[in-house]
């Protein structure tokens, strides 16, 4: 009988096929399995001599065909499919078989399905991967949530395919249950936040400063090489260099300036909602996205809509300001992200360590970046950090770039040119620093039209005025 798998993958689209790929250059026999046995077929006409891989036909085969306890990667589209799967592994497994869904699943099903399999005997996890194609076949940042027994399990296979950065593998046991789904979540969330910052920087460079796109596209690979430097900062300079064949124009001068999205973004603003954590940055990319699927509308309005007459000077000074707009903007971005997996973490008693997120996003996933060696370190130092913005390197970035970022948003507004996630950060962090805000106002019209009571600054309980409607107190 042939030699069993220590592992199998299920999905065979290109995510699955890339981690079965990347598992099996690493000398772990694996085993394959996808629903169209086509697939299958043509995955191991394909890459079937790169390693040891065990294709089967039936889900009974593909199951007989694992070490136990059985370790098998579910790498489906999120959602229906995923249970799908679950329903027709489960009868075929034994108690302690470990079912790992790699995909990007939404985190409360990821809790529902650990109770699910729990009460048949199995073991469940939900791990984030991130890294796209390439980060799959080469190294991803992976984030693994569940059982912490489950993981010893997976973990030695799990670091070998690991990107790796100064030695350490981007990967570690994030917390149980949906944990490891939520973080993952958080960094798509974040993820839409620097896209939209770095959309926001390129309409400024083009429509304020005047620049073309191969212009643009040069700043960013110069932005690169400093407090920026990241995947998303890297791969601008390189979209917007590219020209496109057909035409001999800049790519993204070709490109219709709607955006997709497939909800992770909307998922995590409306978990911060529900936690209470003001999430701006995030929250704007996603409306930002919103709007900009509104093609037709925005056509009908952009002929009827008045806006500024556009200033023809071109203002390159304004170049460096943007610059300085984008990482204050950026700071701030994570900042709300971390703050959000904080309350996360008290809320569902996960115990997030925080600065190993940092660390396990600096290789491997999109949003890695730079600066993470900085958010490491600000957690190994200050592991209860309420927020980033408090540590002194990120307080002494964002007062730095302070009055750049207030200059640049002021020239964008002038110009009419929108720039929801660079002044909704602003704005956040004029809100944070401040001592007093206006909420005071807040209360007393809430305790006016509804006795919602308000709080005193200067004697401790509950107050009430008892309101006539016409703003006097009624006499007790
Ligand atoms: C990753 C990416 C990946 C995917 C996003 C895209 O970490 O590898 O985040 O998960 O590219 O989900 O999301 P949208 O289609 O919503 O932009």
């Amino acid at each position: 009988m042939a030699e069993k798998s220590r592992i199998g993958v299920t999905g065979l689209a290109v995510m699955g096929a890339n981690l079965a790929r990347n598992i099996a250059s690493r000398g772990v026999p694996v085993a394959v399995h996808n629903r169209t046995y086509a697939k299958t077929e043509q995955f191991m006409a394909d890459y079937g001599a790169e390693g040891d891989f065990t294709a089967s036909e039936s889900v009974k085969d593909f199951v007989d065909s694992l070490e136990t306890p059985r370790k098998i990667i579910v790498m489906v589209k999120a959602g229906k499919p995923v249970d799908g799967v679950i329903e027709e592994l489960t009868p075929l497994l034994d108690e302690g078989d470990i079912i790992i869904d790699a995909g990007n699943s939404h985190f409360p099903d990821t809790v529902r399905r650990t109770a699910e399999c729990e009460a048949n005997g199995l073991r469940f996890m939900g791990v984030g991967v991130s890294g796209g194609e390439e980060g799959a076949l080469l190294g991803p940042s992976i984030m693994p949530g569940g059982d912490p027994a489950a993981y010893e399990e997976v973990r030695e296979i799990f670091e070998s395919i690991a990107a790796v950065v100064d030695g350490t593998p981007c990967v570690t046991h994030v917390g149980p249950g949906g944990a490891g789904h939520y973080v993952k979540m958080v960094h798509n969330g974040i993820e839409y936040a620097d896209i939209q910052l770095i959309a926001e920087a390129y309409d400024l460079l083009t429509n304020v400063v005047g620049l073309d796109a191969p212009a643009v596209g040069k700043i960013f690979e110069e932005w690169n090489t400093g407090d920026l430097d990241s995947f998303l900062i890297e791969i601008t300079g390189k979209v917007l260099a590219k020209t496109d064949a057909r035409t001999g124009r800049p790519l993204v001068d070709v490109i219709v300036d709607q955006a997709g999205q497939k909800g992770t973004g909307t998922w995590t603003a409306i978990d911060a909602l529900q936690l209470g954590i003001p999430l701006t940055g995030i929250t704007e990319a996603v409306f930002a996205r919103g709007l900009s699927a509104l093609r037709s509308e925005r056509k009908a309005a952009a002929g009827v809509l008045a806006g500024p007459t556009p200033s023809k000077e071109v203002d390159e000074s304004l170049v460096e300001d943007i610059r300085l707009a984008l990482y204050a903007s950026k700071v701030v971005a994570y900042a709300q992200g971390f703050a959000q997996m904080r309350a996360a973490s008290v809320e569902n008693g996960w115990d997030l360590k925080l600065g190993e997120m940092a660390t396990i996003w600096r290789g491997g996933c999109i949003i890695r970046a730079r600066f993470l060696n900085r958010i490491r370190e600000a957690y190994d130092e200050h592991p209860d950090l309420d927020n980033l913005l408090m540590v002194p390197y990120f307080t002494e970035a964002v007062a730095n770039a302070q009055d750049a970022w207030r200059r640049v948003i002021v020239k964008a507004t002038e110009q009419g040119v929108p720039i929801p996630a660079f002044s909704s950060s602003l704005s956040y962090y004029d809100g944070y620093r401040r001592e007093r805000g206006p909420a005071n106002l807040i209360q007393g019209l809430r305790d006016f039209f509804g006795a919602h009571t308000y709080k005193r600054i200067d004697a401790e309980g509950s107050f009430h005025t008892r309101w006539a409607q016409d703003g006097t107190e009624v006499e007790a």
